[in-house]
């Protein structure tokens, strides 16, 4: 009898990982506090002029989450649809000289303890395991014409360790739009090469793990659909560009960053101005995100299901 509870014991803590990060909605998450307030896991400064709540929702009925990791908090996790509008002009520390009037973006970061710094400083060493699933939002589609950046770490010099991207590339000048790959998500380094791509096909959880050795500067990306088990679909590779030490760590985002597409009438030195200039339609457009965690990786590798 004792021996089996024994058993049972180190089964259980054997495939216990250590999360460092945990950004899925628990089903009493409060939006009020959670976004409007950012008390909880997400810092929601980065929208347009309404409340984080308008274009941030914690969907608990009509939509399951992520297969993948069962059922995290004993009723399961909140999806969250994340939405852009015309309104969703970010200008940082509300100086309207900076407006980005070129970017549409509503994204959530990762913070714990209230504090970026504090999480930046367990979850950007040794090696780590960034878990995210996205799925298409059927009543508010992306226009693939335009390039979306929707999962990134952010570096105070604005490039990204890496990043989840979809739709056409902007380029100046615009080339044939859509781009062929257009409907795909795809996972890139720093230097922007792309280490893998799958379409993101409606109704679909896509599942991915991003694991980042910030000493040797690597990426390894792991995917799935649904809830199979994740599969590594990038082996391990330099990260191009990536350099070591605080430079080198920043703000780890999700959400829907839409670029614009070039201006013929602006002058041509604000033409590549992606975040101040460019067209944009204004429509309401979003994604969906479930299983968003930070894993701390050991000799093991990362987490591949769960229930976790
Ligand atoms: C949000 O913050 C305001 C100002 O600090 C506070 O008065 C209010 O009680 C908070 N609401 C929630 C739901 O946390
Ligand atoms: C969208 O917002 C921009 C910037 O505020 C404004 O110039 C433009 O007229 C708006 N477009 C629509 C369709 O409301
Ligand atoms: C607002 O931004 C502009 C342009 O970057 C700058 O010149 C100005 O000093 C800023 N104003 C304030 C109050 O910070
Ligand atoms: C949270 O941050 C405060 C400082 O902002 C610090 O004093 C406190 O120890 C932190 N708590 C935890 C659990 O890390
Ligand atoms: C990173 O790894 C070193 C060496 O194994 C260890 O001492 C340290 O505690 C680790 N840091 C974190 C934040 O896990
Ligand atoms: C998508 O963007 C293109 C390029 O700006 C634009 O011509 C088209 O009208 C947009 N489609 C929708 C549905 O807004
Ligand atoms: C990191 O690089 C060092 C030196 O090249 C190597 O010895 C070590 O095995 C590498 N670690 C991993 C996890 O690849």
């Amino acid at each position: 009898m004792l021996g089996s509870i024994f058993l049972f014991v180190f089964l259980s803590s054997a495939r216990c990982a250590e999360i460092l990060y945990d950004g899925r909605a628990q089903p009493d998450f409060d939006a009020t506090s959670v976004l409007d307030n950012s008390t909880g896991p997400y810092l929601t400064a980065v929208r347009g002029s309404e409340a984080a709540s308008y274009y941030t929702h914690f969907i608990s009925d009509a939509l399951y989450p992520t297969p993948l990791w069962g059922d995290p908090f004993g009723c399961s996790e909140d999806p969250i649809a994340i939405s852009i509008d015309n309104s969703s002009v970010f200008v940082p520390g509300g100086n309207a000289s900076n407006a980005q009037f070129g970017f549409r973006r509503t994204e959530l970061i990762a913070q714990k303890n209230f504090s970026i710094a504090q999480l930046t400083a367990i979850s950007q060493v040794n090696t780590t395991a960034f878990h995210f699933s996205i799925a298409a939002d059927d009543t508010k589609p992306l226009n693939v014409t335009h390039e979306y950046q929707v999962v990134f770490i952010e570096t105070s010099d604005g490039s990204h360790v890496f990043e989840a991207q979809l739709g056409s590339p902007f380029t100046n000048p615009t080339g044939t739009l859509p781009a062929a790959d257009a409907q795909n998500i795809k996972i890139r380094d720093h230097s922007l090469n792309e280490l893998f791509s799958t379409p993101l096909t409606p109704e679909c959880w896509h599942n991915f793990a991003v694991v980042i050795d910030w000493d040797n500067l690597t990426l390894a990306v792991f995917y799935s659909a649904e809830a199979q088990p994740l599969e590594l679909v990038s082996t391990t590779k330099a990260n191009q560009g990536a350099i070591s030490g605080p430079n080198g760590q920043g703000e780890f985002h999700f959400g829907v960053l839409k670029l614009p597409l070039v201006n013929p009438s602006d002058p041509s030195n604000e033409q590549s101005d992606v975040v101040h200039h460019g067209i944009q339609e204004g429509t309401t457009e979003g994604l969906l995100y479930s299983g968003i965690f930070i894993e701390k990786v050991g000799a093991s590798g990362p987490t591949l299901s769960g229930p976790l």
